[in-house]
C-alpha cells in the first residue's frame, strides 16, 4: 500500500512539473484530487485493508493528500498570479502619453450681471417673479398706460404674432402682471429676454433686462433714489457717481434716465463715454397712478417706483467689452477671454 500510494505521490508531482496551462492544472485536480480520482478510491478500497491497519493507512493517505494538495496549490497561484498579470497589462495607463484636456466653461458675461444684480437685490427684500416673453399687447403696452396709436409705441420697435400677440418688448410687462396677482406691499424684480425689431452695433433683436418695482404706502422719488444709488455703488464700487435726468416713459411720472459715472474713467471722460464721464444705464420714475388703477391698486393709498436696467448693457461697462454683437455671437474665445 504504502509503495503504491508513493508511486502516486511519485507521479502526480512528476505531472505537475510539465503542465502547461490552467486546463490541464484542472485535469490534474481531478485525477489525483478529485471524488473519482486515485487517493479517494484507495480510500474506499479500505475494506480490503486489516483492520488494524487501518488507521495507519488512512493517514497515510492523508499525508499523501496534504503534499499533493499543496504542490497543486502552489502551481495554481503561480497561474492566478500570470493571469492578473495579463488582465493588468492589458488595462495598463500608459503614464507617457499625453493628457486629454477639458476645457473649463465660463459664464457669459451677461449671466454674471444678472447673478451680480439678482443678489443685490434679494439682499434688499426684493422677490424675483418672472412673466413670459410671448405676451399680449395688454401687459407689454395697454396696462402700462400706453395704448393703441400712442406715439411711445414706435420707442419700441415691436415683433408683432398677431394683432395682440407679440414678443414683449420690455420686462415692464410683469410690473402689470404682478400688481394684478400681488397684493401691496410689492416688492418684486423681473431678469428676462426681451426682444426688439432692431439689429446693428448698439441693438440686438434680443436683449436683457431687470425690471424693478416697489409699491406702498410712503415711498417717493427719493427712496428710488437711494435704492439706485446703494445698487450702483455695489456693483461699480463705492466711489461711483449717480445721476438723474428728467425723461418721459408712459408709466411713471416723473419719470428719469439714470447715468452712472464712467467705471473705465471715474468720470474724466474717455472713450467709453464719449469723454462725457458718465454713462446712460437705466430708466425709472415714479409709478404713473393710472397704471396703479388699471390694475387694480389705490392710487390715494399706494405709491410706487419702477425701474429698468438693460443687463447686457451693464455687463459690457463692467467688462469693458465695446462690441454688443460680441455678447451674442457664441464665440468661445471671446467667453474665455472673460474667465
Ligand atoms: N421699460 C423701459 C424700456 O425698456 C425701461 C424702464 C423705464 C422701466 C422706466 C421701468 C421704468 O420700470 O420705470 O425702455
Amino acid at each position: 500500500m504504502q509503495e503504491k500510494l508513493n508511486d502516486i505521490l511519485q507521479r502526480a508531482l512528476e505531472e505537475l512539473i510539465k503542465i502547461q496551462n490552467k486546463d490541464e492544472l484542472g485535469e490534474f485536480k481531478v485525477k489525483f484530487l478529485g471524488k473519482q480520482g486515485e487517493l479517494t478510491s484507495i480510500l474506499r478500497g479500505m475494506r480490503e485493508v486489516a483492520p488494524e491497519d487501518r488507521p495507519k493507512v488512512g493517514a497515510l493517505v492523508n499525508e499523501v493528500r496534504e503534499k499533493i494538495e499543496s504542490a497543486y496549490s502552489a502551481k495554481e497561484e503561480e497561474y492566478n498570479k500570470i493571469e492578473l498579470e495579463k488582465e493588468l497589462a492589458k488595462s495598463a495607463i500608459d503614464i507617457t502619453e499625453p493628457g486629454k484636456f477639458h476645457e473649463k466653461g465660463a459664464l457669459h458675461p451677461t449671466t454674471r450681471m444678472f447673478n451680480k444684480l439678482i443678489d443685490i437685490c434679494v439682499a434688499m427684500g426684493f422677490k424675483v417673479v418672472e412673466g413670459p416673453e410671448i405676451e399680449t399687447d395688454y401687459y407689454n403696452f395697454e396696462g402700462l398706460n400706453i395704448p393703441k396709436n400712442h406715439p411711445s409705441r414706435d420707442m419700441q420697435d415691436t415683433f408683432f404674432i398677431t394683432d395682440n400677440i407679440l414678443l414683449r418688448s420690455q420686462t415692464s410687462s410683469v410690473q402689470v402682471r404682478s400688481m394684478e396677482n400681488m397684493k401691496p406691499p410689492i416688492k418684486i424684480i423681473s431678469p428676462g429676454r426681451v426682444y426688439r425689431n432692431d439689429s446693428d452695433g448698439t441693438h440686438s433683436p434680443v436683449f436683457h433686462q431687470l425690471e424693478g418695482l416697489v409699491i406702498d404706502e410712503n415711498v417717493s422719488m427719493a427712496d428710488l433714489k437711494a435704492m439706485l444709488t446703494s445698487m450702483m455703488k455695489k456693483i461699480f464700487g463705492e466711489s461711483t457717481k449717480i445721476r438723474f435726468r428728467p425723461s418721459f416713459f408712459p408709466f411713471t411720472e416723473p419719470s428719469v434716465e439714470v447715468d452712472v459715472s464712467c467705471p473705465t474713467c471715474h468720470g474724466e471722460g474717455c472713450k467709453v463715454c464719449k469723454g462725457t464721464g458718465f454713462l446712460e444705464l437705466l430708466g425709472a420714475g415714479v409709478v404713473n397712478p393710472k397704471v396703479l388703477e388699471m390694475s387694480g391698486i389705490d392710487s390715494k393709498k399706494y405709491r410706487g417706483f419702477a425701474f429698468g436696467f438693460g443687463v447686457d448693457r451693464f455687463a459690457m461697462v463692467y467688462d469693458g467689452i465695446t462690441d454688443l454683437r460680441n455678447m451674442f455671437k457664441n464665440d468661445i474665445r471671446f467667453l474665455k477671454q472673460m474667465k
